[in-house]
């Protein structure tokens, strides 16, 4: 893909000093709030990267369509009649004004408002006003929408990649397909977003999320220790720390926190009740996958660069409500080097019952979302990392920020050997090797030429 920015030598020497620190835990705190990284940001990661865009529920019908963004652009996911998916940028190729300007419904076609060109919903260029008196000789087959040459999904998660030469949506999520079925692909009937995304601003930088659910747990202790004392998540927070970190390749992570053996009185599958248990689909998963997703009491994760997920039980409260299980994820979009629109969707299992989804739904909400007391106790911590990042003193003293937690001679994690599945595994999860395996991705993109 041709870049549009060539880095100015700063950025060029932050990039090769990166490169020669990350791995001994350090990472230049500029990176979390300038404008030049956001700008080749935009052009080398989000345009070469698979980025989520949509869940195949939220248009499961010809012409449904939702607004959605790649790094800043917008762009129109749309089913058309042959039940095909298209991402299509949603710019006129006259002009470029708009051609869609709701953010979701049901459409065979886009007028521009302001010419009055007229696409398909698959993109393709249908109608110009005046065409004899005016373009004649235009072909229109050269001038539909522009349309993201690759578009796949897994258990229903819509990915789009604008680079040409990108490698299939399998290939790029290498080992971390196997633990989106381990966590997916449990439900026969298949996944379904309640309601519409919820979104709004904050004042951060995108990677700070990302990396916060590609295995920030040693956060839980401090930032998320009022919720564990009221009790609102059935298991204690040091019993919580033992999981495993899961570099599942490519920047893609997995944070699992994991019952010891199956008499532990805590969560098993997730906390999820009988009814669903019940009715597991358990042809899907191999035998390793299924002792996994048995034992697992929360899972979270981050498919690089910005796709992040969790599924966990919890209860609004302890001493009246049993604790219901949850799947939340997010994408966060990079609005500006310090700001990020965040979107988030809370999905359910089709097949299960209405009180399971309610129960599921209201646990969700409680934990993430703009009220949730989750989500409020994560993003205060983060307006002040990304504003340290762009303060004078940080930018004149050059600061490193700290992720040593667990490297060699460091701490408790160690690398396990019998792991069944594939990525490098540690445990427990007091390390930040899955950060920077997130950055390493991050640099690879960010350093091509
Ligand atoms: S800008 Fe769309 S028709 Fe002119
Ligand atoms: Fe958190």
């Amino acid at each position: 893909m041709p870049y549009l920015t060539k880095p100015s030598e700063n950025t060029q020497k932050l990039l090769e000093e990166m490169t020669e620190l990350l791995e001994a835990g350090l990472i230049p705190s500029r990176i979390f709030n300038d404008p030049e990284i956001h700008q080749l940001e935009l052009e080398r990661v989000f345009t070469s990267a698979w980025i989520f865009i949509a869940h195949e529920s939220e248009i499961p019908g010809s012409g449904d369509y939702v607004l959605r963004y790649i790094g800043n652009d917008p762009y129109i996911v749309s089913r058309g009649a042959d039940g095909k998916i298209h991402v299509l940028l949603n710019a006129c190729r006259h002009r470029g004004a708009h051609v869609c300007r709701a953010e979701k419904g049901n459409s065979a076609s886009f007028l521009c408002p302001y010419h009055g060109w007229n696409y398909k919903n698959t993109g393709d260029l249908i109608g110009i006003p005046a065409y004899n008196d005016g373009y004649k000789k235009l072909n229109r087959a050269e001038w539909g929408l522009l349309e993201a040459p690759h578009v796949d999904s897994i258990h229903g998660f819509i990915f789009a990649s604008l680079d040409p030469d990108a490698p299939s949506l399998e290939e790029y999520l290498g080992g971390m397909k196997w633990y989106m079925d381990m966590i997916f692909g449990l439900h026969d009937g298949g996944w379904e977003v309640i309601g519409t995304p919820n979104r709004w601003i904050i004042e951060a930088n995108w990677k700070t999320g990302a990396e916060n659910f590609a295995g920030d747990n040693y956060h839980t202790l401090t930032t998320h220790k009022s919720l564990f004392d009221i009790g609102i998540y059935p298991v204690p927070p040091q019993a919580n720390m033992s999981g495993y970190h899961i570099q599942a390749g490519n920047g893609h992570s997995l944070s699992l926190s994991i019952a010891p053996n199956m008499d532990d009185p805590g969560p098993k599958f997730w906390g999820l009740p009988k009814e669903v248990v019940e009715k597991f689909d358990k042809g899907k998963l191999s035998a390793e996958q299924y002792e996994i997703a048995m034992r697992s009491r929360n899972s979270m994760g981050n498919i690089f660069p910005n796709f992040s997920f969790i599924k966990v039980p919890i209860t609004p409260d302890p001493k009246r409500i049993p604790p219901a299980t949850f799947t939340r994820v997010w994408y966060w979009r990079p609005l500006g080097p310090d700001k990020i629109e965040e979107w988030t969707w809370i999905l359910v299992p089709k097949n299960t019952s209405q009180e399971f989804k309610e129960n599921s739904y209201r646990a969700g909400m409680t934990a993430f979302g703009p009220a949730g007391i989750f989500e409020q106790d994560d993003t205060t911590p983060w307006k002040g990392i990304v504003r340290s990042a762009g303060s004078v003193n940080f930018g004149q003293t050059g600061v490193h920020l700290n992720y040593q937690m667990g490297l060699e001679g460091m701490g408790v994690a160690k690398k396990v050997t019998d792991w069944p599945g594939p990525g490098n595994v540690y445990y427990p999860r007091y390390e930040e090797r899955v950060a920077l395996s997130l950055y390493r991705q991050w640099l690879h993109y960010m350093s091509s030429k």
